[in-house]
C-alpha cells in the first residue's frame, strides 16, 4: 500500500525557530509511516514547472537543523496567488495552479505555517481546492490569536532584550538617551516584553498613545535620580505626534516601517536637550539561533500539528494554551488579532515599574 503523504510549507515572514517545527513535523510523521514533501518558497514551489519540493526524512534533519535560524524551506511574504503579480505587470488568480500542483504530488493534507495574512491565503485556497489543511503559528509579532506564543515572537524579545543590554553600558558612558526601535507591526508585544526584561525607562507602543510633555518628564526624573542616561524602546507603528505612521515607499511600490526611532529621538534631543542615539534592530530580531522557548513550543506544534492530520481534524490551527499544546479553529485565531491589551498584567507591569509609556499626565 502506498504511503500517505502530507505537504509542509512556510509561509510569510521568516522567524527563528521554523526548522524546529518542520524537523519535528518529519519526525512524528515517520513514526506513523508517513511521507513528508517540503513546499518550496511556501505556495510559490508549486507554481514551478517542475513543481519545488523536498522530500523530507529524519535523517536530512539531524538536531543542528533546530538551532538554525530562518526556514530550510525558503519563504515568501509577495505573490498572493488570488491576485499574483505577473512579470508583464498584470494581475492573475493563480489558485488553480496551486491546487493543482498539491494534487499532482499526491499530498493527501498540507501543514501551513504562517502568520494571520498567511493563513486566511491558504484557508481560502484550502477550501476553494478542498485541499485538507492545519496550520502552526508564527511570527515575532505575535498577534495571532488564541495562541498564548507563536513561533519566533520568544527569540525576538530575546534579541531585543540583549540590545538593550547592549545599548546600555555606551548610555552609561555616554550621558546618552538611546533610543531602540524594534519591530511588532501594529502590534506593541515585542516591545513591551523587551523593554520591561531589558530595564527601559520609556516604552512606545501602537496600542498607547503618546506625548512628549510624558516622556519628557520621565528622563527629567531619571536624571533628578542620580542616573545620567535612559533607555528608550520604540515600537515601528508608533505614530508620530502628528498621527502619522513612519513608513517609506519602496520602488517596488511596497510601503515598510522605518524610521519612528529616529523621529523619537529627535523630539527627545528637542524636548531635553539630551545627547540621543538611535538604534534600529531590525531583521536581526528574526534571524538568530532559536530560544530554547522558541524551539520547544516549534517542536510541541509539529507534533501536533502531524496528530490532528492523524486524527482527521483540519482547518484547525495548533496554539500553545496553559503550558499545553491545543488546537482551535483557524478561523478563530485569524479573527481574534491579539494586540496588546492595555489593561493586561505586563501593562501594568510596566507602569508599577515607573516606566513611562508615554501617555501619563
Ligand atoms: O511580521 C513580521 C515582520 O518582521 C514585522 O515585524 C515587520 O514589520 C515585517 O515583518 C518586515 O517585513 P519584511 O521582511 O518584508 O521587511
Amino acid at each position: 500500500m502506498a504511503k500517505k503523504r502530507i505537504g509542509i510549507l512556510t509561509s510569510g515572514g521568516d522567524c527563528a525557530g521554523l526548522n524546529a517545527a518542520i524537523r519535528a513535523a518529519v519526525y512524528r510523521a515517520d513514526l506513523l509511516g508517513w511521507e513528508v514533501y517540503g513546499i518550496i518558497d511556501g505556495t510559490a514551489g508549486l507554481l514551478c514547472d517542475p513543481l519545488e519540493y523536498k522530500v523530507l526524512t529524519p535523517s536530512m534533519l539531524d538536531t543542528n537543523v533546530m538551532r538554525m535560524g530562518g526556514t530550510i524551506l525558503g519563504t515568501t511574504n509577495k505573490g498572493n496567488p488570488f491576485a499574483y503579480p505577473m512579470p508583464d505587470g498584470t494581475i492573475k488568480d493563480r489558485t488553480q495552479e496551486i491546487i493543482d500542483g498539491f494534487k499532482t504530488l499526491g499530498i493527501e493534507a498540507v501543514i501551513g505555517i504562517g502568520g494571520d495574512g498567511s493563513f486566511a491565503i491558504l484557508r481560502k485556497l484550502a477550501m476553494q481546492g478542498g485541499i485538507r489543511m492545519v496550520g502552526i503559528p508564527k511570527t515575532i509579532d505575535n498577534d495571532i490569536g488564541e495562541t498564548e506564543s507563536s513561533i519566533g515572537f520568544d527569540t525576538a524579545v530575546a534579541v531585543a532584550t540583549e540590545a538593550l543590554d547592549r545599548l546600555q553600558p555606551t548610555a552609561a558612558s555616554h550621558d546618552r538617551v538611546m533610543v531602540l526601535e524594534v519591530m511588532g507591526r501594529d502590534a506593541g508585544h515585542i516591545a513591551l516584553t523587551a523593554g520591561i526584561a531589558g530595564g527601559a525607562d520609556v516604552i512606545l507602543i501602537p496600542e498607547i498613545p503618546y506625548n512628549m510633555a510624558s516622556i519628557s518628564k520621565k528622563i527629567a526624573q531619571v536624571k533628578e535620580g542620580g542616573r545620567n542616561f535612559a533607555l528608550v524602546v520604540v515600537s515601528e507603528a508608533v505614530k508620530t505626534l502628528d498621527g502619522e505612521p513612519a513608513q517609506m515607499r519602496f520602488s517596488d511600490g511596497q510601503l515598510r516601517y522605518g524610521g519612528i526611532g529616529h523621529y523619537v529621538g529627535d523630539q527627545i534631543f528637542r524636548a531635553t536637550g539630551s545627547e540621543t542615539r538611535v538604534t534600529v534592530l531590525g531583521h536581526v530580531q528574526r534571524g538568530s539561533p532559536p530560544t530554547y522557548n522558541d524551539r520547544l513550543i516549534a517542536s510541541a506544534f509539529g507534533v501536533r500539528a502531524v496528530d490532528l492530520i492523524a486524527e482527521n481534524k483540519f482547518d484547525r490551527m495548533v496554539a500553545w494554551k496553559n503550558r499545553e499544546v491545543v488546537d482551535v479553529p483557524i478561523e478563530a485565531a485569524i479573527a481574534a488579532y491579539q494586540a496588546v491589551d492595555v489593561n493586561s498584567s505586563l501593562v501594568h507591569t510596566a507602569r508599577a515599574l515607573g516606566i513611562s509609556l508615554g501617555d501619563e499626565a
